[in-house]
């Protein structure tokens, strides 16, 4: 049977915006937060700190964390001691770390092959798990790499392992390219359900090729209860090839609602939100509940 609550972890200030093509002003981004959170979002990924030379969109991640008000779980991607310093400095509540299975895209995307990236973030973790910080582990290219191709659940299982027993909060799932099926998403996350049942699991699904909500579906039924999603379907890693945009949080939670499954968000507001960002990005959007709201 299905869960009677889900929790919808917002992306989109975060994987939203920072592949787009305009450069979106600090100010019109705190009001798109605000509004998310008004609409009863209460955990999010607000921005990341990295290099600005890779992803120049998130290059003013301490003003977000400054201007947006503490309200459930706020959490901000870092990939190295030096943006986990400056995160939990600018009073972020929650730290995600990231890393790909294959070796290809984390070159690409963090330029560490896989294991190196994991022998540096070992001790960080290890030190800020200390502090009692939350820490969410981003595990990118768990289905498919767009550089080698289907990747073998059992590496999936592995990577994830090491995070768990270093203490991670959660782990959040990613089928980076959108090119996971429901039956590769329901065997993999009724395996790390079965494997991993003490910590947090999310299912990060892109939506390329309109297989999102049906993934997303298989993973409710595979026992997930934590979905990531980005309003308006903003979204896509720049490092990984023919990535677009996260699923949909609109379609996403009206999906759930349908089925009688809540999230505590409120559609309306939440198309609210998602009119406030429309304006600064450079592609319309095209979700199929937010075209509905607009033609109504
Ligand atoms: P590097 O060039 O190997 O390392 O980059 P570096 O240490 O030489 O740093 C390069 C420059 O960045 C230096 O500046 C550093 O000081 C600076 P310079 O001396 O040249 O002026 N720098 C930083 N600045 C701010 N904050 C920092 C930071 N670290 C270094 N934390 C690095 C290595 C990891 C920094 C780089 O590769 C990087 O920033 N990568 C981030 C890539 C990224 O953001 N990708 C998107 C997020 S992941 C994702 O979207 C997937 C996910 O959604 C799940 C899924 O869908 O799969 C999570
Ligand atoms: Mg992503």
């Amino acid at each position: 049977s299905l869960p009677k609550t889900t929790t919808i972890i917002e992306v989109g200030p975060r994987d939203g915006l920072q592949n787009e093509a305009r450069n979106v002003n600090t100010e019109d981004k705190l009001d798109f937060i605000r509004a998310l959170q008004e609409a009863g979002l209460q955990e999010m990924e607000l921005t990341s700190f990295v290099s600005p030379k890779w992803v120049p969109q998130m290059a003013d991640a301490r003003d977000i964390i400054a201007g947006v008000k503490r309200a459930g779980r706020q959490m901000v991607l870092t990939p190295n001691e030096r943006g986990i310093t400056s995160a939990l400095e600018a009073g972020a509540d929650a730290i995600a770390v990231f890393v790909g299975v294959s070796n290809s895209f984390n070159e690409k995307n963090i330029n560490k092959t896989t294991a190196q990236s994991m022998e540096a973030l070992k001790p960080l973790i290890e030190k800020v798990k200390r502090d009692g910080v939350f820490v969410r582990a981003c595990i990118s290219t768990a289905f498919h790499c767009p550089f080698e191709g289907k990747v073998d659940p059992r590496d999936t299982v592995e990577l994830c392992r090491q995070f768990v027993d270093w203490g991670v909060d959660e782990l959040s799932v990613a089928d980076t390219i959108g090119l996971a099926d429901p039956q590769e998403s329901h065997e993999l996350f009724s395996r790390l359900k079965e494997q991993f049942p003490d910590v947090l699991i999310a299912a990060h699904f892109h939506d390329t090729r309109r297989m999102a909500l049906a993934n997303a579906y298989a993973a409710l039924l595979a026992g997930v209860d934590r979905f990531d999603a980005s309003a308006g379907g903003l979204g896509g890693c720049p490092f990984a090839p023919g990535a677009t945009g996260n699923v949909a949080t609109e379609d996403l939670v009206h999906m759930f609602h349908h089925m009688g499954v809540d999230t505590g968000v409120d559609l309306e507001k939440l198309y609210e939100a998602i009119s406030l960002i429309e304006p600064h990005v450079s592609n319309p959007l095209q979700t199929g509940m937010y075209t509905l709201y607009k033609n109504r």
